[in-house]
């Protein structure tokens, strides 16, 4: 199959039948919390990240059941990262996966904790399962996932995105916006989660560390592919596609491709980007159809 729809749509019932598996039941005590945790993991997301823990795994003959659930725990981490990205103090969204934000729905107290349960949540599962697995390899796909998480990787991002933001900018009035800026925004606050991913896959593969690098190549390139078209996609889509309110980016003033290059170059940068990627897949055991046409698949996303 080297329709990357199609391959995600056949996943994404396994990816949720994990999850499931992997989260507290929506009755069990304190059960506001819980079903708050399942009222964002359940909302509709694209299931991008473990998809791309499958792909890069199965690349290097790592083992479907193992991959889920790297997958589902990181499913569970880029979760909170929205819910928290959501809040008012920071980007203060209404709609989040075609339903009210979390904050919106159920509270903003039950929002910060049902993000840190989901935290805590992938921290358990990794370190726990698969339980047949080498120790270590659950030792590593816990250092993976802490150093994506971490002030060098997803919340150092947030915290370069909220100094870039007009009014709001944080420690004092927004800096001005480079490219280098830009870019280490985008590479950390989504690419460091994109490049876990693949790195994960890696891990569960025993792929060795250099196959390991390789893969955190193409995801830490996917990552930027993937946060270039969320930018654009702001600019261009609809809150029907993208289940989430367009136009906030210019709105807060943002640090963004467009904001900086208009959406025309935007293009040209999303489409080195994918070249890149492109370069680094020829290097994979196998699965390469599929991952070529993952990157078309996110150059031509509409939501
Ligand atoms: C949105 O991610 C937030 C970013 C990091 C750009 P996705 O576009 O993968 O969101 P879901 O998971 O499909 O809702
Ligand atoms: C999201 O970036 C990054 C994280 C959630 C870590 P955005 O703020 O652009 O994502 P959306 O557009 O709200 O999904
Ligand atoms: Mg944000
Ligand atoms: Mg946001
Ligand atoms: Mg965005």
């Amino acid at each position: 199959m080297s329709d990357f729809p199609s391959f995600l749509s056949a996943l994404r019932p396994e990816v949720d039948e994990t999850l499931d598996r992997l989260l507290p039941d929506a009755g069990t005590e304190p059960a506001e919390l819980h079903e708050a945790m399942r009222y964002s993991v359940f909302a509709g997301g694209k299931r991008v990240r473990p998809a791309l823990v499958v792909l890069a795994g199965e690349a290097w003959g790592g083992a479907r059941e193992d991959l889920l659930v790297g997958g589902a725990a990181l499913e569970m981490v880029h979760t909170f990262s929205l819910i928290h990205d959501d809040l008012p103090a920071l980007d203060d969204d209404d709609l989040r996966r075609g339903r009210p934000t979390l904050h919106r729905a159920r509270g903003e107290a039950m929002a910060v904790l049902a993000g840190d349960a989901l935290l805590n949540r992938a921290y358990e599962v990794l370190g726990r399962e698969p339980a047949g697995a080498p120790p270590e390899r659950r030792l590593e796909a816990v250092r993976v996932v802490g150093d994506a998480v971490g002030t060098a990787g997803m919340i150092g991002g947030q915290v370069f995105d909220l100094r870039h933001e007009g009014d709001l900018a944080v420690g004092g009035p927004a800096h001005p916006g480079t490219v280098g800026s830009l870019e280490r925004i985008h590479r950390l606050k989504t690419g460091a989660l994109i490049e876990a991913s693949t790195r994960l896959g890696g891990v569960y593969a025993g792929a060795g560390t250099e196959g390991i690098e390789q893969l955190g190549r193409i995801g830490a390139e996917l990552g930027l592919l993937f946060q270039i078209g969320d930018d654009i996609l702001d600019e261009v889509g609809s809150s029907e596609e993208l289940g989430k309110t367009p136009g906030k980016d210019r709105q807060a003033g943002k640090l963004t491709y467009p904001g900086l290059f208009g959406l025309e170059v935007s293009r040209k940068k999303a489409l080195q980007a994918a070249d890149r990627c492109l370069v680094l897949i020829e290097g994979l055991p196998s699965r390469g159809d599929l991952f070529r046409a993952l990157v078309a698949f996110l150059v031509h996303r509409g939501s």
